[in-house]
């Protein structure tokens, strides 16, 4: 299995490009099941992730065409055709593969009135039920049993509007409902909706396909359900948690970056953060500069919905403070096992205490290059940032995690002066 090389200490320099935002593809995907007119999405990652929709898709009877994009180009355009869906069934196989799955459920019972999804389980950063994707389709008239690991939903009548509140913040459930209700008789409200930028992106693709939304970047959304929607052309949004990922990059390893395609505004409360720890950010006419001016400084950072920091960047955050002057303290609020690469962290050195469900970061002088490997996709990034910064070599295994999430992860930072490249493993 492929391993990614490390070799820590080079300083970081040059322009590096943003790729559209995984989390944004995953939603934008399945909202082209709400129409038979075709979809095209412009800036879509090329990652495993998104390969693995465009099977789903497939599987469903939609049809996916990659347009003229070259291997050396970042990013792609797909257009997607759901004229006919000829199954709506999305299986085992699938699923498992890729949680984000579950975000056919809402379109396929929109639009087909019948849909099985298998049941994601749990996975390594934690349990993460699907209850309020199914309470939340439910107050909009579906039928939902849950038999041999499937989700049968069904809706014979056609979705009707419905009033969703949240009990707790979701992106995904947000998600799922925010899409069904484009198709459903009359007015959704959805109370306690999540407000992440990737949200908004698809409300916006949404709106562009014709559907009639207010409350977009709230916690309220209303909607006019459509008997239709058409087809649009519309561009994913930048990568948040890759730029924010590749700022931690630059101010372990010091120098200065260019993050195309950024901005100080994409990173949203991680921006105040990593000023606080000492990166310096400016907004230039080539994207987003990321300077780290003297040394690190420790700082106190609790995840949260947006706006608050995203979880997605607690394992980053943590490896650039394992270099910082001073104790940090993180808490996770929103998933209940996402430190699984402190004692990665900890092999290279690093001084991590975790009590419950937060962790002490104490600065280290120096975190030495190891063997490491990770279970998720943003703890195999952590290891990266920390790996930049190590002496020696460095070699994260279990590849096919960040494969999932970053774009030619290596090709980039290579393209500013790090030493790092893919080995085969074997
Ligand atoms: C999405 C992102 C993921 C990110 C997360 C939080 C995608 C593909 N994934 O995941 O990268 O880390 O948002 O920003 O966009 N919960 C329930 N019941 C539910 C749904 C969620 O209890 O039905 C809980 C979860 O266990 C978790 C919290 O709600 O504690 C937030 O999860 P949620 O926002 O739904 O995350 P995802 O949409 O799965």
């Amino acid at each position: 299995m492929d391993q990614i090389r490390i070799v820590g200490g080079r300083t970081l320099k040059g322009r590096l490009p943003i790729s559209g935002a995984k989390n944004a593809a995953l939603t934008l995907l399945p909202a082209a099941l709400l129409t038979d007119e075709p979809l095209t999405l412009r800036n879509l990652p090329r990652l495993a992730d998104v390969d693995t929709f465009g099977h789903l898709l497939n599987q469903l009877g939609a049809s996916t065409q990659v347009q003229g994009s070259r291997p050396e180009d970042f990013g792609r355009v797909m257009t997607v055709s759901a004229g006919r869906i000829t199954s709506t069934t999305a299986p085992y196989d699938i699923v498992r593969k890729m949680r984000a799955s579950i975000l056919v459920l809402g379109p396929m019972l929109a639009r087909e009135g019948v849909a099985t999804v298998s049941q994601p389980g749990g996975c390594a950063i934690g349990n993460r039920p699907i209850d309020l994707h199914l309470k939340g389709l439910e107050a909009l008239g579906a039928e939902i049993e849950l038999t041999s690991g499937y989700v049968r939903a069904k809706a014979p009548k056609g979705l009707v509007g419905g009033h969703v509140n949240f009990p707790m913040v979701s992106v995904g459930a947000t998600e799922n409902v925010l899409m069904a209700a484009c198709l459903a008789r009359g007015e959704t409200v959805i109370d306690n909706a999540a407000r992440e930028p990737e949200i908004v992106d698809l409300a916006t693709c949404l709106v562009a396909m014709g559907a009639d939304i207010s409350g977009i970047g709230t916690e309220r959304l209303v909607i006019q359900g459509k008997d239709r929607l058409h087809g649009a052309t519309y561009a994913v949004m930048a990568d948040r948690i890759e730029a924010g990922s590749y700022a931690c990059a630059a101010a372990i390893a010091g120098g200065e970056i260019v993050l195309g395609g950024a901005n100080k505004a994409l990173l949203g409360a991680s921006l105040g953060i990593l000023e606080e720890a000492g990166v310096a950010f400016a907004d230039t006419p080539q994207g987003l500069s990321v300077q780290r001016k003297n040394g690190l400084h420790a700082v106190t950072a609790s995840t949260a919905p947006w706006p608050g920091f995203p979880t997605d960047m607690q394992a980053q955050l943590m490896a650039l403070m394992t270099k910082a002057e001073g104790a940090s303290l993180l808490t996770e609020t929103i998933f209940e096992n996402r430190y699984m690469h402190v004692p990665e962290l900890a092999r290279m050195g690093a001084d991590i205490s975790v009590r419950g469900r937060s962790a002490v970061v104490r600065g280290v002088a120096a975190l030495t290059g190891a063997p490491v490997m990770a279970t998720d996709l943003r703890a195999s990034m952590s290891l990266v940032i920390a790996g930049l910064a190590a002496e020696g070599e460095t070699r994260v295994n279990r590849v096919y995690h960040l494969d999932r999430g970053y774009e030619r992860l290596e090709e980039k930072l290579q393209a500013v002066g790090a030493d790092i490249e893919r080995v085969s493993g074997d």
